[in-house]
């Protein structure tokens, strides 16, 4: 969740850099660091705290040169000091790196280059690269990166210069995302495309395990292992916004293939094996506390609150604490008897809404420690609460909240195993969770290669007037998101309901006009939901269910199947939620709906 920025060209480089990392500062904000290469001589400088704080000293001192690499961190590895930011050096001080991703292997390099002579500067997993590049440099720089590369395992988005080559800056990836810009007279390069948005229109996006060197106004892509690739570059169109789009025709289906990497970045850095635990920095100054609590209450408001809903399962699973999720618009008029050891969560993609906000101060005002799970840096109720996680989603422009929701419930997880593991949630348990969601990722892609079969649905189905979507324990939540997701941007009337209550009250409904779309992968409510299946079949409702890859049983009683991967109960909402959100959006194109900007909604909802 780094950002980077390279720029080599005719122009000072540094208001260049400074700009691209501001505009790059929600993929981190804990340090920063810039290197200019004014020819032979170099200019470094790093700072703990917001980008500001580097542009004030770089603006003071105001170093001269045309060629640069800039960083903004968000640790993983080492607390966020000088030391640790970015950009790193070799021995000799004439290579500079950044770096965005975890190099895995990055102890056994260390003790290797430690033993040959090179020295460390810093805890960073990242300051290896510097060092193992040097160790294959012999006058070409490009081929230096290559070779270190090829014995490095895990994730990289990197960007190289050395003060011997002042034209050039070698960038690649593994993992973790680069796009090149090009200009005339001048290259660059940044983790995310809105950091260039103002330099050039022509871009071109790395691929995994590609190389490339720039020069003012050049560049030339390779493989790791040194095959020529050659790729046209991409022109930008409509303005910043429509740049973030890349090749998809709505915010809200980029966010939706997003949520692989969403859900990556929720888990970088959190997941202690050894322990069986999740380590959640934000939390860490409030562990005491924590472990007093009985009680906890969850607020949020629209998507947030079925991040909620689901998390009160999850909670209730994992610790032994006494969980409520309550819309904040609702807690924030109730008069509150909170008891002793209470703990109030707020959930909120913006970190803006009013509700939740003001529900907040309520709680505070009332005594209880107050958590945050907030998306947007920085934002008012990441500022107002004791102590709290960021969701690291990355930017969500389309209203529908897609990849913040799987980012939520990710991180929901981890907070209710750390607390679990406070308590009497066994090592085995909480090491076999970490491991099924380090899955989850990879998972989420494979349902995503189902998009055109659920647009194949979606023609079919369009067209309905009203939809209803059921689901049981941890899918009740997505039963209700799934009907929302449909409302908000379809604009069909859509109900999500608990499987068990369907039939005390939404089964008059049914009839052959009126659908049903059915959660039911294969866990312990499972044959709950296969009998409600069975009710609405009876009444000659048509049935899309979504369920466990290779559950042919229940083909006979459905119209149509949605499969995704197995995983365990608790974690399967990360994947079923997905083919909804893509059934919602088909079906809104399909009707012509304006997806990314659904009529009388806002993103982020500041009035009550
Ligand atoms: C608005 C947005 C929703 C969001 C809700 C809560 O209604 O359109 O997508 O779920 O606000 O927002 P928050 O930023 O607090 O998660």
């Amino acid at each position: 969740m780094c950002g980077i920025v390279a720029y080599v060209g005719n122009q000072t480089a540094r208001g260049i850099l400074l700009e691209g990392l501001k505009r790059l500062e929600y993929r981190g904000y804990d340090s920063s660091g810039i290197a200019i290469l004014n020819g032979a001589s170099a200019y470094l400088v790093k700072s703990v705290g917001k980008v500001e704080a580097l542009e004030q000293r770089v603006s003071q001192e105001g170093p001269e040169g045309v060629a640069g690499i800039a960083h903004t961190r968000w640790a993983t590895h080492g607390k966020p000091t000088e030391a640790n930011a970015h950009p790193h050096t070799d021995c000799s001080g004439r290579f500079f790196l950044v770096h965005n991703g975890i190099i895995e292997n990055y102890l056994a390099l260390r003790k290797r280059l430690s033993s040959s002579g090179h020295a460390f500067r810093s805890e960073t997993d990242t300051e290896v690269l510097a060092h193992l590049i040097e160790s294959h440099y012999s006058g070409d720089l490009e081929a230096a990166v290559r070779q270190a590369l090829m014995g490095v395992q895990g994730t990289f988005g990197i960007a190289v210069m050395h003060s011997a080559h002042p034209n050039q800056i070698i960038v690649a990836r593994r993992g973790s995302p680069i796009v090149l810009g090009v200009g005339k007279d001048e290259s660059l390069a940044a983790s995310d495309v809105t950091a260039l948005a103002k330099h050039t229109e022509q871009v071109v996006y790395l691929e995994d395990n590609e190389v490339a060197r720039l020069e003012p106004g050049q560049f030339w892509i390779t493989t790791l292992d040194n095959r020529a690739v050659r790729r046209e570059a991409t022109v930008l169109e409509g303005g910043p916004e429509a740049i973030d789009r890349g090749p998809f025709p709505h915010f809200m289906l980029k966010e939706i293939f997003e949520q692989p990497e969403a859900v990556e970045n929720a888990l970088r850095g959190r997941l202690n094996h050894a322990e069986g635990v999740a380590k959640l920095g934000g939390l860490e100054s409030v562990l005491d506390p924590l472990r007093q609590a009985r009680h906890l209450i969850i607020i949020s408001c629209g998507t947030s609150y079925y991040a909620g809903l689901y998390a009160r399962y999850v909670f209730e699973t994992l610790t032994d604490l006494t969980v409520e999720t309550e819309l904040a618009s609702e807690f924030r008029y109730r008069k509150l008897n909170l008891r002793q050891n209470t703990v109030v969560l707020a959930i909120s993609q913006s970190g803006e809404t009013a509700d939740t906000l003001a529900a907040l101060r309520e709680a505070k005002r009332k005594g209880a420690l107050v958590l945050g799970l907030v998306n947007v840096v920085g934002s008012t109720i990441a500022r107002e609460t004791h102590a709290g996680v960021y969701s690291h989603a990355g930017i969500e422009i389309g209203v529908a909240s897609t990849k913040s929701f799987v980012s939520q419930l990710t991180i929901l997880i981890l907070m209710a195993l750390l607390l679990g593991r406070g308590r009497d949630l066994s090592f085995e348990e909480g090491e076999s969770i970490l491991r099924d969601l380090e899955k989850i990722p990879e998972q989420i892609r494979e349902v995503l290669e189902q998009s055109d079969r659920i647009h194949e649905l979606a023609t079919r189905y369009c067209q309905a007037q009203h939809f209803l979507y059921i689901g049981r324990k941890y899918q009740y939540a997505i039963a209700l998101e799934g009907a929302l997701k449909l409302k908000e941007i379809a604009y069909i009337h859509s109900e999500g309901y608990a499987a068990g209550e369907m039939k005390h009250g939404p089964i008059a409904l049914i009839d052959p006009s009126f659908p049903t779309l059915a959660l039911a992968p294969e866990h312990g409510s499972y044959d709950k939901v296969v009998s409600n299946i069975q009710e609405i079949r009876a009444r000659e409702g048509r049935i899309i269910a979504v369920t466990s890859w290779g559950n042919t049983r229940l083909a006979p009683l459905v119209d149509d199947l949605i499969e995704v991967p197995h995983t365990r109960g608790l974690l399967a909402p990360l994947l079923t939620v997905v083919p909804l959100q893509l059934f919602a959006y088909h079906c809104a194109v399909l009707r012509g709906c304006d997806v990314d900007k659904p009529r009388n909604l806002a993103k982020s909802v500041t009035v009550e």
